[in-house]
């Protein structure tokens, strides 16, 4: 209604006809920061993406690493500005015990991963290597705590080893005896994972006591650690988890709440990764555009509970899910990465920026090698998926101020479905440099997007944009560079007004001072 009302205002002031998009920026609204998390990541003891993706080991002298994990990793991961990197699971980190995984490594138990086609995890990636990595990255650590398969014990035990002062717990002493004097920073710690499946199989009820007994061993009555918790979250659409949650829960004792949900067209039939219709590309982008509805539908209960908006929502897993690449192991998750993948990125990352006031982090699944990931490697060679270059894009927007915008938009058809064809997000940075981020979904039509500007005085505007040829197009390692940014000539800047010619399917970031 209120959109229609801006409509309406404009096209009786002759601003814009109705077969025109319409952006309307807000500045004088502004007064959330947009949470660097947002652009977070997850890495995962799955198929490739801790070893051959981010680890190679210590000895391996064909692949340059530093410490064991890949050079050129590093160097790809640091540009893309990694705030955070979730870890060792997913599933996984409800059957990780992480004593396994510290001290000399020949002694180091081997165990099966169980969720991940049963093969063999040696813990030669362990919590020291971890941890060390991600100083490397310059990225800080979400650490996700067994508590599936685990104790209290266990994990306040983590705690102690990975955060405390030299000598302060005998767990510091195990520190130093294993190489490392000084506690690194563990950002975040997560207290299970889908607790509601592979984490537990637990009702809501029996998994907020369960985390309430996890939560009270880690530190002390007063979080005098001030340890950020997060609570293993809902599954899509289960708003009665959030419910349960926010009223069992003492707010004092959490942090964040988890949020899980997939691009998946059918979890029976997936679709291939790059050879897919017209038709799966817009159901896919149908599930993905459901997040707008789930952030705003689980922030409403959040709400009920504390109006403050002091606990956050963390969506700490999300992404596009297709079929493994042919004659790859199916449980080893591996796709290759579109431009259907980047339409993903740029819409799910609007909408984050957009609900900043209660999304704080957010953790795209994953990293390296599984799901949609931003990097694939094969042996020595890496590759950026169009993913990256996205996120890369989007990373001006970290710790920006959000500028509130209202979008009338053109739908994008498809039979007799329709879908918003643009999604926008603002925000301007401790420069005073305004970024908008807009994406066209529409698969074969240009969009002319009117924006106002809402009296700012920009002198200049400049940008990049990330489009292909093909919706199917990728990055392949024969032909790495097929899918990179380039600068965008289609803005133009008049009085108070903005245009901007959108291709189909294409990301852009301008930049306005
Ligand atoms: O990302 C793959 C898996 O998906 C994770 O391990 C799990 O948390 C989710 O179900």
């Amino acid at each position: 209604m209120k959109k229609l009302l801006i409509a309406l205002a404009f096209f009786i002031s002759g601003k814009i006809t109705f077969s025109q998009n319409y952006v309307v920026l807000q500045p004088a609204k502004s007064k959330d920061t947009i949470s660097k998390y947002i652009y977070g990541h997850f890495s995962e003891h799955l198929g490739r993406c801790i070893y051959g993706g981010l680890y190679v080991g210590e000895n391996n002298k064909k692949i340059p690493n530093k410490d064991g994990v890949r050079i050129d990793v590093i160097n790809a991961l640091k540009k893309l500005k990694v705030p955070v990197l979730r870890w060792p699971g997913g599933c996984f980190a409800d059957t990780y015990h992480w004593r396994d995984g510290v001290g000399p490594k020949a002694k180091r138990p081997s165990m099966l991963n169980v969720w991940w086609g049963n093969v063999k995890e040696d813990n030669s990636f362990g919590t020291n290597e971890f941890l060390n990595m991600c100083e490397e990255i310059g990225t800080e650590a979400y650490l996700s705590g067994n508590v599936g398969s685990g104790t209290p014990q266990e994990l306040t035990d983590w705690v102690k080893y990975t955060t405390y002062p030299n000598s302060s717990s005998p767990m510091t002493d195990e520190r130093k005896a294993n190489g490392r004097k000084t506690p690194w920073k563990v950002g975040f710690w997560g207290l299970g994972n889908e607790a509601w499946g592979c984490g537990g199989n637990m009702t809501a009820e029996w998994y907020a006591n369960v985390y309430k007994q996890y939560a009270t061993f880690m530190t002390d009555w007063s979080n005098t650690d001030k340890l950020y918790r997060i609570a293993s979250g809902a599954s899509g659409d289960d708003y009665n988890w959030t419910e349960v949650m926010m009223k069992n829960i003492p707010l004092k004792m959490f942090d964040a709440l988890g949020l899980h949900h997939y691009s998946v067209i059918d979890w029976d039939k997936k679709g291939s990764a790059t050879g897919f219709s017209e038709k799966e590309y817009f159901t896919t982008m149908q599930r993905s555009l459901f997040m707008e509805e789930l952030v705003t539908k689980h922030s409403a209960v959040m709400d009920k509970y504390d109006p403050g908006k002091t606990k956050s929502l963390a969506v700490d897993e999300w992404g596009g899910w297709y079929e493994v690449e042919p004659g790859t192991n199916s449980a080893f998750l591996f796709q290759q990465n579109t431009m259907r993948d980047a339409m993903i990125a740029g819409c799910n990352l609007n909408i984050f920026n957009n609900h900043c006031d209660r999304v704080k982090m957010a953790n795209l699944a994953q990293i390296v090698n599984v799901l949609q990931a931003v990097i694939l490697t094969d042996e020595e060679k890496m590759i950026l998926t169009p993913t990256y270059h996205v996120m890369e894009m989007y990373n001006v927007h970290q710790g920006a101020t959000m500028i509130p915008l209202s979008v009338i938009s053109n739908q994008y058809e498809f039979g007799n479905q329709k879908l918003q064809a643009i999604w926008a997000s603002a925000s301007k940075d401790s420069l005073g440099r305004t970024h908008l981020s807009l994406v066209n979904i529409d698969a074969s039509k240009t969009q002319d997007v009117t924006i106002d500007i809402n009296g700012s005085a920009f002198k200049t505007v400049k940008g990049r944009i990330l489009k292909s040829d093909k919706l199917q197009d990728y990055n392949s390692f024969q032909n790495p560079n097929k899918i990179v940014p380039t600068a965008f000539t289609g803005a133009s800047l008049a009085k108070d007004q903005l245009t901007v010619k959108i291709p189909p399917f294409s990301v852009i970031v301008l930049e306005l001072e």
